[in-house]
């Protein structure tokens, strides 16, 4: 019997109606084992542009630092309209922020393809059948972080012209401390851990190489692989079964991230749990608020109840109720009860709601 507070961003567009559904489960989850779970909203991103005129106010950061952990729903806009004021530089207002204010630097995503997706993976089912890959990725630092500017150069023929840039830049410490959770989580997986980076053309990307072969004999328990980026994104399709653990840089991470998540069909089936040094989290999905299917029902909760599962886990130490909600979903899409994501054509669809309820259905039942 414990009480757990959680701070709750539910952000943009989709963000309030999969978040609604990660709470309906982890209300299920407090009856079933006995928990309290104390939910402190609070505004950010465009949603709290529109009541405080910033994407990320002091008062949301208070409500985040008193909890024990936050959940959050995607920041952001349409496409399009990256120009007004609500939208312009949200994710860099508001989610860089809020990462960098926590030192979240172990970013996690776990992409493990389950049974009643196989035949809707874009790869081959003989291919995908069995992949079970953890990415960590760097979240604090590197490109997203690094310096960063718009300047006036000398152009050709002598003409002014405008030059942007930003900076990829690691210190020792920041991938030590990210390569010694890697090994660490491989020793309790498969064992196996590839580093992604891109050696042969950035001068970081031999550091880590450098960095992460310095500490390898710690974990002599653990086979070290290593893969330029763009070798890596090929195997990710052809063989994505022999990735274990994978560390990599924040902005390589991001991307293999969607490349991973693709064999789930679905952004909406990725998860992600964000770390400090003292173990507290963010937990959130991978994906964007989807401006073009708000309000509609038909976003797919999966990624950020399964982050919920993440938090049960690893903030909350607990591993049983994490399991009931991962069991939950995993038997609710083997029932056939699927987002327009991830139904075939001809099949029914059920919408974000229903897709919640079933799960907290579940996770009640035990
Ligand atoms: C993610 C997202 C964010 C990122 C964006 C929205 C800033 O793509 O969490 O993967 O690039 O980190
Ligand atoms: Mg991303």
């Amino acid at each position: 019997m414990s009480t757990f507070n959680i701070a709750v961003l539910p952000g943009d567009y989709i963000g309030p109606e999969i978040i609604a559904e990660a709470v309906r489960v982890l209300e299920a989850v407090g009856r079933r084992f006995g928990h309290t779970f104390n939910f402190n909203e609070a505004l950010a991103g465009g949603a709290a542009y529109d009541v405080h005129g910033e994407h990320l106010p002091q008062s949301t950061l208070a409500v985040c630092e008193a909890a024990d952990a936050i959940l959050k729903g995607p920041f952001g806009g349409p496409r399009n309209e990256i120009n007004h004021p609500k939208w312009q530089g949200v994710e860099q207002n508001a989610i860089l922020p809020l990462r960098k204010h926590f030192d979240l630097y172990l970013n996690l995503r776990p992409v493990a393809v389950p049974d009643a997706l196989l035949g809707l993976s874009p790869v081959k089912e003989e291919h995908v059948r069995g992949t079970d890959m953890l990415i960590c990725r760097e979240l604090s630092s590197g490109i997203y972080f690094g310096p960063r500017g718009d300047r006036q150069v000398e152009g050709p023929k002598e003409r002014m012209e405008r030059e942007v840039f930003d900076t990829e830049v690691y210190r020792e410490h920041e991938i030590e401390r990210l390569a010694r959770d890697g090994f660490r989580l491989a020793e309790a997986r498969r064992k196996k851990l590839t580093l992604i980076a891109k050696s042969n053309v950035m001068s970081s990307g031999l550091f880590w190489r450098e960095v992460v072969d310095k500490i390898k004999p710690d974990f002599p328990d653990v086979a070290l692989d290593y893969m330029h980026v763009d070798a890596a994104s090929m195997e990710m399709i052809l063989n994505p079964r022999q990735f274990d653990v994978i560390i990599t840089s924040n902005m390589f991470g991001d991307i293999l991230s969607d490349e991973a998540a693709a064999l789930l069909r679905s952004l909406g089936m990725g998860p992600s749990a964000s770390l400090n040094e003292s173990g507290f989290g963010l937990y959130e999905p991978i994906h964007g608020s989807a401006p073009d299917i708000a309000g509609q029902g038909k976003a797919n909760p999966i990624a950020t109840i399964l982050s919920a599962a993440m938090m049960l886990r690893l903030s909350f130490e607990l591993p049983e109720a994490a399991l009931a909600v991962e069991q939950a979903v995993d038997k609710v899409l083997a029932e056939g009860l699927r987002t327009a994501d991830l139904a075939s054509a001809g099949e029914a669809v059920a919408t974000t709601e229903e897709v919640g309820r079933r799960v907290a259905e579940l996770v009640g039942q035990g």
